[in-house]
Order: structure tokens, then sequence, then C-alpha cells
């Protein structure tokens, strides 16, 4: 290790300020790597000075926490910020959101069993189950904290209003949700509530999916199972109606010497120093790319320029669809 990528504060942790999201090194999108090529990434993310690795138990349902154990912890479980979540369980096979007690404790033994470690250093609850009070919910993972199992905590995909009844109940250090050039919910109110509760934000899908990517996706190469299948942004129709906006800010990334990828990581990291990133990916090439755009600077001029893109060219179709949006608990744009 490793060259000095910028470090930002998340929750207790100083860290990388762009991490590694796991998630793709497991079956989410199209063509997940083999288990060596996900263990170089691993590798490569570490010796690029990496030090945030974000998990799930729900990734590849325990698969993705099983590849971070077997190999890559052993080596480096010292030295980088270990991060999971639980109450959407892989429960029989099965995506299950639940934050019954019984269940968060089946979660946070699982993963510490799969991730072959005593202790995660972040664990975020993946998603509210709506059944359960937010208070006892977090009121089960705050035991977690007092028997060692878990050092800090986190919440995933809430409103401002249930990320102040959660951290009322116990000390949120992080709150992780989507956030990208297409996606800008939390700046309704959410960014603001972390900034108020000093509690770190940490942006998933901030490639938008890899929408944001060098060249155009082919959504008919999409696998049966890729996540972006079942998003409204991506289907037929919409997805033809999103390109005007991706080369618009494609030509912003030409200008800026740097590739769209790293535009929309910057961009990201340009909207304030709580803010951290944790871009997905199953190749090299890529994580390098990512990992570069903590050495791009954006102007006055260039921010202003993507502000004037997002607000005149329009994205179409809703970031979730409708079973998926009644999963989550954020913030909508009244459109
Ligand atoms: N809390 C939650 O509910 C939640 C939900 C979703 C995700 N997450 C977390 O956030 C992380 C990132 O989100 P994500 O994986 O959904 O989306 P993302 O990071 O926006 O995009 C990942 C996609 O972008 C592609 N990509 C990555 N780097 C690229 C580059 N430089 N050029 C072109 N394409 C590139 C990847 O393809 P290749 O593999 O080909 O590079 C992959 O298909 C996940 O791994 C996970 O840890 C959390």
């Amino acid at each position: 290790m490793s060259s000095p990528l910028s470090r930002r504060q998340l929750g207790p942790y100083s860290v990388s300020a762009i991490g590694l999201g796991c998630m793709s090194l497991s079956p989410a999108y199209s063509n997940p790597p083999s288990e060596a090529d996900a263990n170089r990434i691993l590798l490569e993310a570490f010796d690029l000075g990496v030090t945030h690795f974000d998990s799930a138990a729900l990734y590849g349902l325990g698969h993705n926490e099983t590849l971070l154990g077997k190999d890559f912890l052993k080596k480096h479980r010292q030295h980088i910020t270990l991060i999971s979540k639980g109450g959407v369980g892989p429960a029989d096979g099965k995506r299950v959101i639940d934050n019954r007690p019984e269940s968060l404790r089946r979660d946070i033994e699982s993963s510490l069993k799969r991730l072959q470690t005593d202790v995660i250093d972040l664990y975020y609850l993946h998603r509210w189950d709506k059944k359960v009070p937010i208070e006892d919910a977090i009121g089960t993972l705050s035991d977690f904290i007092k028997e060692g199992k878990v050092r800090a905590l986190g919440m995933s995909e809430v409103s401002a209003q249930t990320l102040r009844k959660g951290h009322a109940t116990y000390p949120i250090s992080a709150l992780q949700t989507e956030y990208s050039l297409w996606s800008r919910n939390p700046e309704i109110a959410l960014l603001q509530t972390c900034r108020e509760l000093g509690i770190s934000f940490v942006a998933f899908s901030p490639l938008a999916r890899g929408f944001l990517g060098q060249s155009i996706l082919d959504i008919d190469q999409f696998a049966e199972k890729d996540l972006r299948r079942a998003m409204p942004r991506f289907e037929v129709g919409n997805f033809q109606k999103n390109i005007p906006f991706y080369e618009a800010l494609k030509q912003v990334a030409r200008d800026n010497d740097c590739t769209l990828a790293q535009l929309a990581l910057a961009w990201l990291l340009h909207q304030g120093s709580d803010i951290l990133v944790i871009p997905g990916t199953s190749q090299i090439a890529h994580l390098r790319e990512n990992v570069g755009a903590d050495h791009v600077r954006l102007s006055a001029q260039t921010l202003a320029k993507i502000e004037d893109i997002l607000s005149t060219v329009p994205v179409f179709g809703s970031r979730y669809n409708p079973v998926n949006q009644s999963e989550v608990d954020t913030e909508q744009f009244a459109v």
C-alpha cells in the first residue's frame, strides 16, 4: 500500500473518501467476477489506498460476506473499516425485509460467521421494516454494540424524520442512501439533517448503476437477473430518452479531461466534505479509474455547468419500481 487517497470521516473512522461498494463482486448486475478476480479487486482496492469496504448480508444472499471473510479479511481485517448491513436478511435463500429482534440477531450472527470476524466496524439497518417501530429496530442493534459485535450504527434509505427518531434512540454514525447526478432526493432534507446531527453521508450507486460510464450501456445485454431490469430508468423508452442527459454530462467530462465516472464521483465529493462515495465494480480498470476521481478538481464554473444540465435536461423514469419504492422511506421530489 498505497497512494495517499483523501480521507474523510465516516462516523468515528477516518477512511478513504472513495470506498469500495462490494455488491458488484456478487451476482447483482451482469457478469459478476470469478472468486479469484473478486479477490484481486479487493486487494487492488486496498493497495490503491481504499480503506472503506461496504458489504451487506443481502449481497449475493450471503455470498459477498463469505467472499470477504475467506481471504481478504484474513490479510487486512485490522487495516480497513469493515461495513455490513442487516435487516434485509437472506432467509431460506430469499430476500426478506425483517427487523424483528430475533431476525436482526440471526442476521448479525450469520454475518459475523460469514465474515469470520468478531466485530463489524459499522453496521447499517439496510431497510426499515415498517412493521417494527424504528426505535425498536435501532434498540436491537444497540444491543449488538453493548455485546461488542458492532462498533457503530448506520441507517440506509430512510427519511429525515426516521433518521431523527433512530438517532434519538442510539447515536447514528452514518446514513447511506442513493445519491448521484441523476438521483438527488437527499437534497430535499436528508443531507441537511445529517449535517445538523453530525452524521456522515454515504452516497450509494454514485455511478447511477453504471449509466455514467464511458460508453452507453446496452440494456439488451443485461443478464436476466440483472437488478437494473426492474428499474424504470433502464426500461426501453425511458432509457433512450435518458441519453441526452448522458451526452450532456459526457461533454463536461471531456472538457475537464476526466471520464464521466470520475466526473460523477468528483461532483458528489464536491457537494460537501461530509460525503463519501462507494462505487461498485467487477473490473480492475474501472476500480483504478474510480479511485482516480480523488484527484479531479471541479471549478465553480464546471459545477455551475453541471447544475445547469441537471436542472434543464430531464431524467425519465423513477428511481425504483413501485414494489421497491414501497420498501424505502425516503422523501420524493414533488413532480
Ligand atoms: N444501502 C443500499 O440499499 C444500497 C443499494 C445499492 C448499492 N449499495 C452499495 O453501493 C455500492 C455501489 O452501488 P451500485 O453498485 O449499485 O452502483 P454504482 O456504483 O453506481 O454502479 C455500479 C455499476 O457501474 C459500473 N461501473 C463501475 N465503475 C465504472 C466505470 N469507471 N466506468 C463504467 N462503468 C463502471 C459497474 O460495472 P463493472 O462491474 O463492469 O465495472 C456496475 O455495473 C454497492 O456496491 C453497495 O455497496 C447500497
